[in-house]
C-alpha cells in the first residue's frame, strides 16, 4: 500500500477505534505493557518520549515513573487518540505531561533531547518502520533507550484471520505489514541498522481472553485497525465477517467465551 495511503487509513481508523479501545483490549494487553515498563527502568527526572500513545494506557504508568523531575511527551498520529489522553492527562492535573498529535516517522523534535523513547504496539501500523526507529534514534541522548513491542509471528497469534477477512472485502489490505517486526529476529537487526547498540530482545507467549463472543468482536472489528474499513460495511457484510472470524477463532472457545493464544517481542536497545 502507498505510504501516505496507510498513514491515512491508521489516522482516521484509529480515530474511529479510540471510543472502543480500553473495553476490548485494557486486559488483554497488561502483559506487554507490564513487560514494556519493566524492561524500561524509568527513573524519577527522565525525559521520555512516547510515541503510538493511543488512550494514554502505558502514559500514565510512564507520567507516574518519572516524577518527580521528569517530563514526557506522548504522542500519537490519531487525532482522537491524542484527544483521550490529553484530556485524561489534564483530569489528573498531570503538568509534567505533554500529548501532541505526530507521526513516529517525522518526530518534531530536535537531536538529543530524551532519555528514554518508548513504543507499545505501534509499529506495526507504521508505513516504514526503519524510519520510526531512525528517529527515535535521533532524539536520544547518547546513552538513551529505546523500547519497543510489538506482536510477535502470525502463526502465534491466534486471532491473525481478521486481516484476510477484512482485507477480501476492501481494496487494499488493511495492515499490510502487521507481523513483520515480529517475526525472527527483524526488529533486532532494525534497531541496529538504526545505530542501536546492546540490543535485547524478549519473546513470549500470552493467551488473550474474551468472556463473550461480543466481547471477541467488539475487540477484532470497532477497536482494533480495521476499524475504518469495518464501520463502512453494509449490516449483512458486517454480519458476514463476524461470522467468518468466529469461524476462525473457534477452535480457542472455551465455554461462552475464548483463549486465544497471542505472542509479544519486546526489544530494548541503547544509543552509544
Ligand atoms: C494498538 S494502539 C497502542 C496504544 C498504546 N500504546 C497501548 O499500548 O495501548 C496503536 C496506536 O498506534 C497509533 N499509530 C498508528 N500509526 C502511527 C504512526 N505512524 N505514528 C504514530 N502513531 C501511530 C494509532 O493511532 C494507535 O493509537
Amino acid at each position: 500500500m502507498e505510504p501516505r495511503l496507510q498513514r491515512r487509513v491508521q489516522r482516521y481508523g484509529w480515530n474511529k477505534a479510540a471510543d472502543f479501545y480500553e473495553d476490548s483490549w485494557k486486559e488483554q494487553l497488561k502483559p506487554v505493557q507490564d513487560k514494556t515498563m519493566e524492561v524500561a527502568e524509568l527513573r524519577p527526572g527522565e525525559a521520555v518520549l512516547e510515541t503510538a500513545c493511543g488512550t494514554g494506557l502505558i502514559t500514565f504508568r510512564i507520567a507516574g515513573a518519572i516524577h518527580p523531575g521528569g517530563e514526557l511527551t506522548a504522542t500519537d498520529l490519531s487525532d482522537e487518540m491524542v484527544q483521550i489522553t490529553g484530556e485524561a492527562a489534564d483530569d489528573r492535573k498531570l503538568d509534567h505531561v505533554k500529548v501532541q498529535r505526530m507521526d513516529s516517522e517525522e518526530l518534531e523534535f530536535g537531536d538529543e533531547q530524551f532519555d528514554a523513547a518508548i513504543s507499545c504496539l505501534g509499529i506495526m501500523y507504521v508505513p516504514n518502520p526503519q524510519r520510526s526507529l531512525d528517529e527515535k534514534f535521533r532524539v536520544l541522548k547518547s546513552g538513551g533507550r529505546t523500547v519497543i513491542a510489538t506482536w510477535g509471528e502470525r502463526k502465534n497469534c491466534g486471532w491473525a484471520d481478521i486481516f484476510p477477512i477484512v482485507d477480501k472485502r476492501v481494496a487494499s489490505d488493511v495492515c499490510p505489514m502487521f507481523f513483520q517486526q515480529g517475526t525472527g529476529d527483524t526488529l533486532a537487526v532494525a534497531l541496529r541498522n538504526a545505530g542501536f547498540k546492546k540490543v535485547e530482545t524478549e519473546r513470549f507467549r500470552v493467551t488473550i481472553q474474551f468472556a463473550t463472543e461480543e466481547h471477541a468482536i467488539m475487540a477484532a472489528f470497532a477497536g482494533g485497525p480495521v476499524a475504518l474499513a469495518y464501520q463502512k460495511f453494509d449490516e449483512q457484510t458486517k454480519m458476514e465477517v463476524h461470522e467468518d472470524y468466529l469461524k476462525s477463532i473457534e477452535e480457542f472457545r472455551n465455554g461462552k467465551g475464548f483463549d486465544i493464544p497471542g505472542e509479544f517481542v519486546v526489544a530494548r536497545a541503547f544509543k552509544p
